[in-house]
């Protein structure tokens, strides 16, 4: 008999970058792997630059089709589920119904965490010397902005305005092997670049985790399906985008 072990059904590793504030999923995989079975696996959305930040948000799964690994209508009992995620359900960030939101903004809601008025946040340092005289050492110098000091102050925070990289937050069908099925996760706007002069743009640079359920469907040695149950697993999602290389 096979015995299935809980901790190696799912593998989700998070890895933490640099300074510990990037996380993300790196592959969530059947660590039973057999070689008949199906794996979960994922695949990047958008371009690929090898970048650890440009794996968040989480890749489309390619899901077997057959619906033999569907939860059936009497695992969908959402009271019950609802009850054993218990403090683990996030009703800001997860859904178990399409939420009404995601009908009318498909696309999502542009997120500025503002405070009096100015992107939430230590203000970056280069915008301190915007307006300042400009020098090259010792053999030139050009002048400042001559311009009153609320010109300038406005100046500041449009440049700060601009440079900011807000989340874009949008719900997610994960479909019925997932509970809550609707997640709302986050993005990096990237319709412009957000520096002047152009190039770089906004990336991930911080992510939460929330733990959701998993209709899982192992596979013994033979190919053939074992009891499916439901998991937890962790779904990281962008909390936090900055402008950079
Ligand atoms: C969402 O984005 C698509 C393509 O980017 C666009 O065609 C569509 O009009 C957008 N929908 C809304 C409601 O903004
Ligand atoms: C900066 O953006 C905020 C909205 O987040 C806006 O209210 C404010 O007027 C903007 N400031 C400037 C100087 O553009």
């Amino acid at each position: 008999m096979i015995v299935v072990r809980m901790n190696l059904l799912i593998l989700v590793t998070l890895i933490k970058l640099g300074e510990g504030t990037h996380a993300f999923l790196d592959l969530l995989k059947e660590a039973e792997y057999e070689p008949n079975s199906e794996p979960i696996t994922f695949h990047r959305r958008g371009t690929s630059r090898p970048a650890p930040s440009d794996k968040l948000p989480v890749l489309d799964l390619i899901e077997n089709p057959s619906s033999m690994f569907d939860p059936p209508e009497s695992e969908l009992n959402h009271r019950k589920l609802r009850k054993a995620l218990g403090r683990d359900f996030d009703s800001e960030y997860m859904g178990i119904g399409r939420p009404i939101i995601a009908v009318f903004q498909p696309n999502g809601t542009v997120t500025v965490k503002k405070r009096k008025g100015r992107p939430k946040g230590r203000r970056p340092d280069y915008i301190q010397n915007v307006g300042k005289p400009i020098r090259y050492g010792n053999q030139m110098r050009l002048p400042g902005l001559n311009v009153n000091r609320r010109t300038k102050r406005k100046i500041k925070k449009y440049m700060w305005n601009y440079t900011h990289c807000p989340v874009v937050y949008a719900w997610k069908d994960l479909g019925i092997r997932f509970w809550p099925q609707w997640i709302k996760e986050g993005h990096c706007y990237n319709g412009r670049s957000c520096s002047i002069p152009p190039g770089m743009s906004c990336r991930p640079t911080g992510s939460e985790t929330r733990t959701i359920f998993r209709w899982h469907c192992p596979l013994n040695k033979k190919g053939q399906l074992m009891k499916c149950k439901w998991i937890r697993i962790q779904y990281p999602i962008i909390t936090e985008c900055s402008c950079s290389c």
